[in-house]
């Protein structure tokens, strides 16, 4: 009995120590089994009563023992059974896609001279893709050989250039308007390493009272300075689109040779960008703005083209192809 309030207190402060108590209650020698050696002593008339009462004795004393050491290890490895000790599994993260990553570095550059965000729709009609914005009916981009067709009369089709946006947000909003309208196109063109069937772009709008081509040069010029570094130089050669007038495309000096000639400007020190002009007065007068009142700009660009020309990029697939060697380089870029 005494014995058996001896274990009963014992209590132990390292793991170490129940091993020690072990030995000393219920191994061979220890104190309990002692009792065992004994027992061969003990008169016939009360073997049973004994033997039983060393026997619940050991039971005690191992239920105990392993108490203690089951507390140890649970206090080791938490509730839960799991080792909070030990090191941690690194989560493995995803990157985000390098479309993704210039996009938004494209938004961040507008968003800081005022410019907001609007969408509109993939699947668009006639009017807003070509005859608002002043094609003329026998223009070929209405040719099924560029524009993916789903109905035709009345025409539903996938629109081929963000400039769509334009005329919804200008239908719906009287100036002044400055925004921007990021979106994925589609166009009726075999894939290749430098075209693709469907691609995204970046319209950029700013219709107000006295608008000027040099707001857009200034426009265009920050713009490039910020997403291909503060040396960039730009160029505007003469273009040709329905809805602007007049037209320029848009060259920014190369960022991989700074102008010094490499195989991603060609040899020619420049790179081509964007197509920019301002906004026709007809384009302004079929959404219902008072083209004597108000004038404006408009500039559009792809992202792929951009992003390849950052990065050198040589095969627009890539974007499409969502092969990990290949957006695993852009982990660190955003
Ligand atoms: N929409 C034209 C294109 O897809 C780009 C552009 C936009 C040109 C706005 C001028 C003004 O090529």
């Amino acid at each position: 009995k005494a014995l058996k309030a001896e274990i009963e207190q014992a209590s132990v402060s390292a793991k170490e120590e129940v091993e020690e108590l072990r030995i000393k209650y219920i191994s061979k020698k220890g104190l309990v089994g002692q009792l065992f050696n004994e027992f061969k002593d003990v008169p016939v008339e009360i073997k049973k009563e004994v033997g039983q009462a060393i026997n619940e004795l050991k039971e005690f004393a191992t239920n105990k023992i392993n108490e203690l050491k089951d507390n140890f290890e649970a206090a080791d490895q938490g509730e839960s059974g799991i080792d909070l000790t030990m090191p941690g599994e690194p989560l493995k993260l995803g990157s985000r896609h390098p479309l993704s990553i210039v996009k938004n570095e494209m938004i961040d550059i507008f968003t800081r001279l005022g410019f907001t965000i609007a969408e509109g729709p993939e699947i668009e009609d006639d009017w807003h893709v070509f005859s608002a914005l002043n094609f003329p009916p026998e223009h070929p981009a209405r040719d099924m050989q560029d524009t993916f067709f789903i109905e035709k009369d009345p025409d539903v089709l996938l629109r081929t250039h963000t400039s769509s946006v334009q005329i919804r947000v200008m239908e719906k909003t009287q100036p002044p308007i400055r925004a921007i309208f990021p979106g994925r196109v589609f166009r009726n063109e075999a894939i290749s390493a430098r075209s693709h069937c469907i691609f995204h772009q970046i319209e950029g709008l700013y219709v107000d009272e006295n608008v000027s081509f040099a707001d857009l040069k200034q426009t265009l010029l920050y713009f490039a300075r910020e997403l291909f570094g503060e040396k960039s130089q730009i160029r505007l050669r003469p273009s040709y689109f329905p809805f602007t007038e007049p037209s320029a495309e848009m060259d920014v000096s190369c960022s991989i040779c700074g102008g010094e000639g490499c195989n991603v400007c060609k040899y020619t020190g420049w790179l081509e960008i964007l197509g920019c002009g301002m906004v026709d007065p007809n384009v302004l007068e079929a959404c219902n703005i008072d083209s004597k009142k108000y004038t404006g700009f408009a500039f559009g660009m792809g992202i792929e083209r951009i992003t390849m020309l950052k990065y050198g990029i040589k095969d627009i697939r890539h974007f499409f192809e969502n092969d990990v060697r290949f957006l695993k380089q852009f982990e660190s870029a955003n």
